[in-house]
């Protein structure tokens, strides 16, 4: 059955990361109708253990889906893709998009054979990311670094607060510090917030580096899933879904409205 032009897609974080998938989406699809759902009550995934997320990410998700009735989801979050993907998808009865890890196109472009993975500390320990790496990065090294300030760090500078340059510095320090690291000519950035701070990653990277990750991707995969549906003659005001913290309130209306959000709900 072909979805109402109203109803949405439903793009889903821990926190604002999945904004850097719903940017390139919206480029394509400029009047789809979003919710974006961002679960601060349970940030930072990646310091989550797997059983916690294989457990709660379903369980919201179901939540969501009743509630905004989506045509698609999409788990703008790739500590809970390469976790509880295969547990959503049982779980629910509509099209779901997973973000991974961008191995495959490193591993195209890298020419020193040497590809550094950042990602949270939950993300690069998952088998799936062992899979991704000797399916498509056979021959060459993978090196892996999970990196929890960066997350923080993409919080704060979309808040218009400061980057702490020591944390950038870390991040890269944690890959080109491993045997080999000095080689790495790509890095992927294996977190929906990474690319958040990618000017200060490069510039601290420097530039024989490339960094990428899957959110072209990951839009170009929404348009075609989508492809033939209706969607809303104009552009509709999108919806922003928080998870209600104590510690962490929902962010300023002006930090969402250049991704066309122009309420908030707190659930
Ligand atoms: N944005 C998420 C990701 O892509 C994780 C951030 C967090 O640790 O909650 O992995």
């Amino acid at each position: 059955m072909n979805p109402a032009p109203d109803a949405p897609i439903l793009f889903f974080d821990s926190g604002l990361g999945g904004l850097t998938v719903l940017g390139p989406t919206r480029a394509l699809l400029p009047t789809a109708p979003i919710v974006y759902a961002a679960d601060y009550a349970g940030l930072p995934y990646g310091q989550k253990s797997e059983a916690e997320l294989a457990a709660r990410v379903p369980a919201l998700l179901g939540r969501l889906v009743e509630r905004y009735q989506p045509r698609l989801a999409v788990i703008a979050c790739n500590t809970a893709s390469t976790i509880a993907l295969a547990h959503v998808r049982a779980a629910l009865d509509l099209p779901i998009v997973g973000t991974v890890p961008a191995i495959k196109p490193a591993a195209a472009l890298t020419k020193s054979g040497v590809i550094g993975v950042l990602g949270t500390e939950a993300t690069v320990r998952q088998p799936y990311v062992d899979d991704l790496s000797a399916r498509f990065a056979g021959g060459k090294t993978v090196l892996r670094h999970g990196s929890p300030g960066l997350v923080t760090g993409a919080e704060a500078k979309l808040r218009g607060g400061p980057v702490d340059s020591a944390v950038i510095a870390r991040a890269i320090a944690g890959l080109r510090d491993q045997p080999g690291g000095d080689a790495i000519d790509v890095i992927v950035l294996a977190c929906t917030h990474f690319p958040l701070l990618a000017d200060e990653l490069q510039a601290a990277a420097g530039p024989r580096v490339t960094l990428i990750d899957g959110a072209e991707g990951i839009a170009r995969r929404i348009a075609d899933l989508t492809r033939g549906q209706q969607w809303p003659a104009a552009a509709t005001s999108g919806l922003a879904v928080f998870t209600r913290s104590a510690e962490r309130p929902s962010p300023p209306l002006a930090t969402l409205a250049p991704y066309g959000i122009n309420r908030i709900e707190t659930i």
